[in-house]
């Protein structure tokens, strides 16, 4: 399997080191031995190898912030279009920055390298959130896989957990999805105030400078859209769900809430009914009986629902490099096994 990476940042880098070491076990367990031919990305350059790359010398170029060009034939100005045409890759791995709005410029290259007739496995939320069913009708249609494990909890396995581990309709699920505010709540939980917790989770890296996106529930909402629509079957779009973050909670309140039996966390839940599949993300104070109540810091989990089981709750970790690396890894695996 050869593979072109379009994006080389945190989880690119994760993904080569998760490949480094688990290598070896791959090969002997699977026969699975996937080779990089090609990366581009718009900070570190392009490189182009044919023969693939020694992912010693992909990982200290990365580490050394130098130009990717010197492993191999680079080049100024290349697109992503043209690298993915020309690395004669059957994977085409996108780990570009998410855009929630547009889904750019994830989807123009995953629909790219779908009409190529090639692979696609990516971690970035945009373009499954406003394009999933699409994305995967185009896939089928060119006779390829489109897998996006990494988009929601990162490397604990979902989609392939609902793919092949069940065989019944999913019927809900209800979600701790988003780690840095569940991070902030567990903290408010402890006494400190709203800003006291996020600038702590900003000192520790869990919150971006501009926080929006975590706090007020976006990301949230785009993971259960990819949920709602790629688990559930249905066909919502972000503007469709009601959402509110977790800003407008009082400190107090959080923090007595666990003595009256009880934690707020910000839950998003879609559910499949006889008219459709709805959803919504916001803040809910759960009994502590509730699994979800029990998952701290920034830990994420879901809950499925399905007869006969009843509820399965998975609890892993939602973010890190090596973790999306692993589940674009898993990707991988799970392509190269419906090949053979
Ligand atoms: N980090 C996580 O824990 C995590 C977890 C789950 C999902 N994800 C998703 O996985 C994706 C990658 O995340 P990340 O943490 O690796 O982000 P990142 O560190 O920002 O890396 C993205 C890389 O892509 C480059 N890039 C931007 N536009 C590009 C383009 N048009 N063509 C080629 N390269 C381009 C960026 O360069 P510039 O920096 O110069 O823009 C950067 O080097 C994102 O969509 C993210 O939301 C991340």
């Amino acid at each position: 399997m050869k593979l072109c990476l379009i994006g080389y940042g945190n989880v690119g880098y994760g993904f080569v080191q998760v490949l480094w070491r688990h290598g070896p076990w791959l090969r002997e367990r699977f026969g699975f031995a996937p080779q990089i031919v090609a990366v581009h990305d718009v900070r570190r350059g392009t490189v182009l190898a044919p023969e693939g790359l020694d992912l010693e010398a992909l990982s200290r170029a990365w580490l050394e912030n130098r130009d990717l060009g010197e492993l191999g034939r680079g080049g100024k100005g290349l697109t992503a279009f043209t690298v993915i045409e020309e690395s004669g890759a059957d994977v085409v791995v996108e780990l570009t920055p998410t855009d929630l709005r547009t889904g750019e410029p994830a989807a123009g290259h995953i629909r790219f390298a779908l009409a190529a007739k090639k692979h696609v496995v990516t971690t970035n939320k945009g373009p499954v959130a406003l394009y999933g069913k699409e994305l995967l009708a185009l896939a089928e249609e060119n006779g390829v896989c489109f897998r996006f494990e990494g988009t929601v909890m990162a490397g604990t396995p979902l989609f392939s957990l609902a793919e092949f581990g069940l065989a019944a309709p999913v019927r809900r699920v209800r979600g701790i999805l988003n780690g840095t505010t569940n991070f902030i709540l567990t903290q408010m939980e402890a006494g400190k105030t709203y800003e006291e917790a996020l600038r702590e989770a900003q000192r520790l890296g869990y919150a971006e400078t501009d926080p929006t996106a975590d706090v007020e529930g976006l990301d949230a909402l785009a993971k259960i859209v990819i949920l709602a629509n790629m688990v559930l079957g249905g066909d919502l779009r972000p503007n469709d769900v009601p959402c509110q973050g977790i800003t407008g909670l009082s400190a107090p309140e959080v923090h007595r809430a666990p003595k009256e039996g009880y934690r707020w966390k910000l839950v998003a839940e879609a559910v499949r009914t006889e008219e459709g599949v709805w959803a919504k993300v916001g803040p809910e104070r759960l009994p502590l009986s509730d699994p979800l109540a029990q998952v701290g810091g920034v830990l994420n989990a879901l809950t499925l629902e399905l007869d006969p089981l009843g509820a399965i709750t998975v609890v892993g970790p939602g973010a890190g490099p090596e973790v999306t690396g692993h589940a674009v890894l898993a990707d991988l695996l799970a392509i190269h096994r419906k090949q053979r």
